[in-house]
């Protein structure tokens, strides 16, 4: 089944106010990582007092309001025990990828998870020793860094190629490195910062090397959802019966529906025996018990969420538009990479880094906007920045009025 074929709800179901990603939310208040707690690698006092804050990757955005409703009666029930993933989760979870991918996944591959990162590392554990190579394509998002480091193995970057202002596969360098001890390879899929869809032929590419160096795939599907134009998320998994063999598909509703504080997620193993290797690994560390809310976000989310995600897919896709206009007429030296998928917006800001010194903190001490600061992506990274637009588009428009002035008085 493909996308277009499904009944998805249309956003014309949703309430009014549900509708309205207008709503500015103080977000303060409950320790939120983005709005209370503002730091990273390269700027750690970089506090949150008048920052419009656009850095973190979560949204700004109440959750669909059956997820709301469905945690609030939870939370009125009072009783927060241990809870289980329902069996029926896996129907749930693979109509959804039917429904908004054409990805029709065996129900008997998926494992529950706690979340997409400890989900990396149990897999890296599992399947890979130390010192054994373990491929990502810079810049991208630092935790795999992390994890892959901290795990004691060989981290090994394959930077991506910025070619016309967009990134292309550098098959020769991944050779080089997948013939240098590679034992996997950490896909992001789309790929966070530059909101990349993968596609069918670049996957197709990849898992050729894979196959041939016998590297074992660990797929993170997290940005998959929010889909910005007609290009579709191909899952690893289903370009052929060889990629799915040597793939684990890490997906979540966490990024899609803003449920991050509420984690859940699902993984796809279709190899039995490293599927059931990698649940034993699980159990023994105790990831298998379901997060009480987690659990109820993810149920609600997966069947319930279509209208909401079919509001929020133009509001994020207007606001990226937002930004590429703005930084036409207004940022000269900052060059915006539309993201096929995500609410992500990463920006080429070599030029105004040289000039300025430093671009991010030239942001966040003159305009007072919190951007990522590229460096943290790794080889790549420097001098770029990513804005997150998952924001009400007032905010969005104040952070770059904010920046264009801070060039302006150059
Ligand atoms: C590509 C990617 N993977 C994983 C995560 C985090 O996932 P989790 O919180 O489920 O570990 C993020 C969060 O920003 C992300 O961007």
């Amino acid at each position: 089944m493909t996308y277009s074929e499904t009944s998805v709800p249309a956003a014309g179901k949703l309430a009014a106010e549900e509708r309205s990603f207008d709503t500015i939310h103080d977000r303060s208040q409950f320790g939120s990582a983005k709005w209370a707690n503002q730091w990273d690698e390269f700027s750690p006092r970089v506090q949150g007092d008048g920052l419009v804050s656009l850095w973190t990757a979560d949204m700004d955005f109440r959750a669909p309001e059956p997820v709301i409703a469905r945690l609030r009666e939870a939370v009125d029930h009072g009783i927060y025990g241990y809870t289980k993933r329902d069996p029926a989760h896996y129907d749930i979870v693979k109509s959804w990828f039917e429904r908004r991918h054409g990805w029709s996944v065996g129900v008997e591959t998926l494992l529950p998870a706690p979340a997409i990162m400890p989900s990396v590392a149990a897999i890296l554990r599992t399947f890979t020793q130390p010192g054994d190579g373990v491929i990502v394509q810079a810049p991208v998002y630092s935790p795999y860094f992390q994890v892959i480091r901290d795990n004691g193995r060989n981290l090994l970057i394959n930077r991506l190629k910025l070619v016309n202002g967009a990134y292309e596969l550098d098959l020769d360098d991944f050779e080089r490195q997948a013939a240098s001890g590679a034992r996997a390879f950490l896909l992001c899929n789309p790929h966070n910062p530059a909101g990349k869809a993968w596609t069918r032929e670049e996957l197709e590419c990849l898992d050729a090397l894979c196959e041939r160096y016998g590297i074992l795939v660990i797929s993170d599907d997290i940005h998959c959802d929010i889909r910005l134009n007609d290009r579709p998320h191909i899952v690893y998994s289903s370009i052929s019966d060889g990629a799915a063999a040597r793939s684990f598909i890490c997906t979540a509703p966490t990024k899609t529906f803003n449920l991050a504080g509420v984690p859940a997620a699902t993984l796809s193993v279709a190899d039995p025996k490293r599927r059931e290797e990698l649940f034993q690994v699980m159990q023994a560390s105790f990831m298998l018990n379901a997060n009480y809310f987690g659990r109820l976000a993810l149920e609600i989310a997966y069947t319930s969420g279509d209208p909401w995600l079919e509001a929020l897919t133009p509001y994020v896709r207007e606001n990226v538009r937002l930004v590429c206009d703005v930084a036409a007429s207004g940022l000269p030296g900052v060059l915006p990479m539309r993201p096929d998928a995500s609410f992500l917006v990463w920006l080429d800001a070599r030029e105004l880094d040289a000039r300025v010194d430093g671009v991010h903190r030239f942001f966040v001490e003159r305009a007072g906007v919190n951007l990522y600061d590229g460096r943290v992506y790794g080889p790549g990274g420097e001098g770029f920045i990513r804005l997150n637009v998952g924001c009400p588009r007032s905010v969005l428009a104040q952070a770059l009025e904010r920046m264009t002035s801070a060039l302006r008085s150059l």
